[in-house]
C-alpha cells in the first residue's frame, strides 16, 4: 500500500504558539487529509522541540524546571490543536512528537554514533572535536556569522540578531564539529539529481547558491556546563548535542529510527521518507544540514523540503513572539470558525511568498467567499430542493420531449457543458493542490461556485417552478447544482473539513466525505431520490464593526511593533483590583494614554489593553475558553513572612512557599487592610506564572488573589477551608 509522511517543524517549547505556527499545521493537515482521501496511508507529525538554551531560559523566567516548561507549552499546544481540529481525535496529526521522549534520546544517539563513525564524501571524519569561538542567537538556536548580525555601536556590547533583534551570546568552548564543508559537492549533486527536493523553485535556487558559496563546519555540541538541557553526546557526557542536530532527527526517531518499539508501532521503513513542510526561516537547517547529517548516517534523504513564506506585519517583519507582533490564537478562535481560518490561510497566502495578515481581510473573505459564495450556493440549492422537489434530490435527466422546453427557458440541454467545466476545474484543483498552489487551487474551486451560481441565476428556478410543464427543467437545474455541491465538498474537504461534512450531510449523503477520492469523482454520482437533511446556514455573516471593536480591545495585532509591546505594566490606584502587585504601583487615574499602558501578560504573549479592554479581552461575550484559563498557573502558597516596605504605605513584601525549592517573594498592595502578622502561616492563592517585575526596587515573583469588596474595593484574600499542600495546582 502506498504511504505518505508529512511533517511540520517541531516548535520551540519556550513560548505559546501564534498564527505562524498554526499556519504550518493547517497546511500539513490539509495535505494529509488530501492524501488520505486518495486512500493513501498517511502519517502526519507535529510536535515540540524541547531542549536547548532558549527553553532553559524561558523555564527560569517562569520559575519552572525545563521539563515543566515544556509540559506547560505542550499542554497548551494540545488544547490549541484540539480547539482548531488539528489533533488525532479530529482526523489531524498522528503523532505529537516531543524531543524529551526516551525513544528520541535513543534514536538520536544512534544517529550521532553513526555520524561519529562516518567518513565525509571527501574521505575525512564526519565528526571531530575542536574549539568554537563565535556568536550564538538563542532565539534562532543558531551560530551567527558577521553578515547575520548587527554590530553594536558600543564595542563592549554584544551584536544583535538581525532576525530577532535580540542580543547574541558569546560562545567560546570545546565542541564537536560536523564537517559540513566536505558535503558541498554531495549536496549540490542531490539538488541537481532531484529538482523537486527543495521547493518551490525560488527556494531551491536560494539553497543552491548558499551551498555554492561554501559551507563552514558546524559546531554540533555545547558543553554541558553551558547548556545542560539537552541530549548528552554518546560516550562524552560533558557535552550536550546542538539542538538542531537533535531536533531534526525527530522526524525519523518519531517513526522508529533507533527504537524497535516505535518502529513496530509506526514504522520507519513503512513511512520514511517524509515531506518536510517548513517556514522559509528554517530552510537552511532542513535543506542543507539535515541532508548532510543523513548522508553521514547513511539514511535515505527526505522526499522533499517544501518551504512556505512568513506571515508578516504591516512593516513587512516576520510575525514573531520576540518582536511582539503576533496574531493571538485565542482571539482567532473566539471570533472565527475553524474552517474560515483554514480557508483564509490557504487562500490568502500565495504559497511560498510572504503574506500580510489582517483581521479585516479575514472577515471580508469569510463574508464574500464563504457566506455569500459557497454557503449561499449551498443554502439556496438545498432550500429550492426542499421547496420544489419535496426535499428529495431530483432527477437530472431531461426527456426528449422536455428538451425544447428547457431550451426555451435558456437552460443548456447538454449536461456535459457544466460537468465538463467542473471536471476540468477539479483536475486543475488537484494539480495545483499537489504542487502546493493552494491559493490557485481554491480559485479553481471558486470558479466552480461562480459557474453554478450563474447557472442558477440564468435558469431562474423560481420562475420555472411556476410552470408545471417546466418541472423537468427545474429538476435538471437543481440536480446539477446539488451535484456540483457534492463535488465541491469532496474537493474542499481537506481545506474545510467541517463545512464540507455539513454540506454532505445536508445533501443526504451518508458516506464519509473524508474518504472520497476527488480524482475518481464521476458526474451524476449523486443518487436521485436521496432525502436531503435539514438545511442550515454554513457560514454566518460576520459583523465587521462589532468584531473589529472586540478585537481592538485585545491589543495590538500584527501591526504592533516592539515599541508597542509596553514596558512596565502600570495601573492606577483605585482601579478596583486590589491585592495585586500591579495595583500597588502608584500610577494616577486611567486616562487616554494610561489606557494604553496596561499590559496583560500571558506567558510569551504580551498584549495591551485598557482596564475595560482587559475585561473584554478575557471575557468577550462574558465567556472565556478553557485554553484561556489554562494559561494561568494558580498555586497554593503559604505565607512564610510578611513585612512593610518603607515609604510604600500600600505594599507588603511577602515570602510565599509554593512548593518550590525557594519561597517566592511577592509584593501585594494590601498593607492598608492587613497587618503583616495576620498573614504569616496563611494559605493563599498565587498566580505563579506572572512575569517577575520590580516594584519599589523589589522583585515581585507572582501575585496573590483576593476578592475586591465593597465600594472601596477592600481586598479580602482568597484562602482555603481545608488543609492543602503548598504548590497544589488550582484547576
Ligand atoms: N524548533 C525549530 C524547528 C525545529 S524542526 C526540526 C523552530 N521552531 S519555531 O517554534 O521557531 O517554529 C518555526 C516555524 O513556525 C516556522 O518554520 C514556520 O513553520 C512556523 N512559523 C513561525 N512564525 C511564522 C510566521 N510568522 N509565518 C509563517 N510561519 C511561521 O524553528
Amino acid at each position: 500500500m502506498k504511504t505518505f509522511y508529512v511533517t511540520t517543524p517541531i516548535y520551540y517549547a519556550n513560548s505559546l504558539p501564534h498564527l505562524g505556527h498554526l499556519y504550518t499545521m493547517i497546511v500539513a493537515d490539509a495535505i494529509a487529509r488530501h492524501q488520505r482521501q486518495q486512500g493513501i496511508e498517511t502519517f502526519f507529525l507535529t510536535g515540540t522541540d524541547e531542549h536547548g538554551i532558549n527553553i532553559e531560559r524561558a523555564a527560569k523566567l517562569n520559575h519552572r524546571t525545563p521539563q515543566e516548561q515544556a509540559d506547560y507549552v505542550v499542554s497548551y499546544y494540545k488544547q490549541m490543536t484540539a480547539a482548531f481540529g488539528l489533533d488525532t481525535a479530529h482526523g489531524g496529526y498522528d503523532i505529537f512528537m516531543r524531543t524529551t521522549e526516551p525513544f528520541h534520546y535513543q534514536g538520536v544517539s544512534e544517529l550521532w554514533r553513526r555520524a561519529a563513525k562516518a567518513k565525509t564524501p571527501k574521505g575525512r571524519d564526519a565528526l571531530y572535536k575542536g574549539h568554537y569561538e563565535g556568536w550564538f542567537c538563542a532565539a534562532c538556536a543558531a551560530y551567527k556569522t558577521e553578515d547575520e548580525y548587527l554590530k553594536p555601536t558600543n564595542p563592549d556590547e554584544p551584536p544583535t540578531c538581525l532576525i530577532h533583534e535580540t542580543k547574541l551570546d558569546r560562545v567560546s568552548e570545546d565542541s564537536y564539529f560536523f564537517r559540513l564543508s566536505d558535503y558541498d559537492d554531495a549536496l549540490l549533486g542531490l539538488y541537481e539529481a532531484r529538482p523537486d527536493f527543495v521547493q518551490p523553485e525560488a527556494r531551491r535556487n536560494e539553497v543552491r547558491s548558499l551551498v555554492r558559496g561554501g559551507l563552514q563546519d558546524l559546531s554540533v555540541s555545547r558543553l554541558k556546563s553551558s547548556v545542560s538541557w539537552g541530549v548528552p553526546v554518546p560516550d562524552d557526557p560533558d557535552h550536550t548535542m546542538y539542538v538542531w542536530f537533535e531536533a531534526l532527527t525527530n522526524y525519523i526517531t518519531a517513526i522508529g529510527f533507533g527504537n524497535e518499539q516505535q518502529e513496530r508501532a509506526i514504522g520507519f521503513e513503512k513511512f520514511w521518507p517524509a515531506l518536510h513542510l517548513v517556514g522559509k526561516d528554517i530552510l537552511r537547517f532542513h535543506a542543507v544540514y539535515w541532508p548532510a547529517f543523513l548522508m553521514a548516517a547513511g539514511v535515505k534523504q527526505p522526499r522533499a523540503i517544501v518551504a512556505h513564506g512568513m506571515w508578516v506585519d504591516s512593516a513587512g517583519r516576520k510575525m514573531s513572539k520576540t518582536l511582539g507582533n503576533t496574531i493571538d490564537l485565542d482571539v482567532l478562535n473566539r471570533h472565527f470558525s475553524i474552517d474560515s481560518i483554514r480557508y483564509f490561510c490557504l487562500r490568502e497566502m500565495v504559497f511560498g511568498q510572504d503574506g500580510r495578515f489582517g483581521y479585516e481581510n479575514l472577515i471580508d473573505r469569510t463574508n464574500s467567499d464563504l457566506a455569500s459564495g459557497l454557503g449561499n450556493l449551498s443554502s439556496r440549492t438545498l432550500t429550492m430542493i426542499e421547496r420544489y422537489c419535496d426535499g428529495r434530490i431530483p432527477s437530472g435527466n431531461i426527456s426528449e420531449e422536455g428538451l425544447l422546453l428547457a431550451k426555451r427557458a435558456g437552460v443548456d440541454t447538454d449536461e456535459t457543458t457544466i460537468s465538463g467545466f467542473i471536471s476540468h476545474a477539479r483536475d486543475e484543483f488537484i494539480r495545483y493542490f499537489d504542487n502546493f498552489g493552494f491559493s490557485r487551487a481554491l480559485e479553481e474551486a471558486w470558479a466552480i461556485v461562480a459557474r453554478a451560481d450563474k447557472m442558477i441565476s440564468d435558469a431562474k428556478p423560481w420562475d420555472l417552478a411556476k410552470d408545471p410543464a417546466q418541472q423537468q427543467t427545474l429538476n435538471a437545474v437543481l440536480y446539477r447544482a446539488a451535484e456540483t455541491l457534492r463535488w465541491l465538498s469532496v474537493l474542499l474537504y481537506p481545506v474545510m473539513p467541517n463545512a464540507t461534512r455539513e454540506i454532505y450531510t445536508q445533501l443526504g449523503l451518508t458516506e464519509e466525505v473524508s474518504k472520497v477520492n476527488p480524482s475518481q469523482l464521476k458526474w451524476a454520482g449523486l443518487p436521485e431520490g436521496t432525502q436531503i437533511s435539514e438545511v442550515m446556514g454554513l457560514f454566518p455573516r460576520l459583523d465587521k464593526t462589532k468584531i473589529m471593536d472586540e478585537i481592538k480591545g485585545t491589543g495590538p495585532s500584527v501591526s504592533g511593533g516592539p515599541d508597542e509591546r509596553g514596558s512596565s505594566p502600570t495601573v492606577g490606584e483605585g482601579s478596583g483590583q486590589h491585592a495585586t502587585e500591579a495595583d500597588a504601583v502608584p500610577g494616577g487615574a486611567a486616562n487616554a494614554s494610561d489606557r494604553r499602558s496596561r499590559t496583560i501578560l500571558r506567558e510569551g504573549i504580551s498584549q495591551h489593553a485598557t482596564k475595560a479592554d482587559a475585561v473584554k479581552n478575557e471575557t468577550g461575550d462574558g465567556l472565556i475558553e478553557i485554553t484561556d484559563f489554562a494559561k494561568i498557573d494558580l498555586r497554593v502558597g503559604e505565607v512564610r513572612s510578611a513585612e512593610r516596605i518603607p515609604k510604600a504605605d500600600k505594599l507588603l513584601l511577602l515570602t510565599v512557599d509554593i512548593g518550590e525549592e525557594k519561597p517566592r517573594q511577592i509584593l501585594a498592595g494590601i498593607a492598608q487592610y492587613y497587618a503583616p502578622e495576620q498573614l504569616v502561616g496563611r494559605k493563599i492563592v498565587v498566580v505563579a506564572n506572572l512575569k517577575p517585575r520590580k516594584l519599589r526596587g523589589h522583585e515581585s515573583q507572582g501575585m496573590l488573589l483576593a476578592a475586591s469588596v465593597g465600594e472601596e474595593g477592600k481586598p479580602v484574600i482568597a484562602t482555603f477551608a481545608e488543609d492543602v499542600s503548598n504548590g497544589a495546582r488550582l484547576k
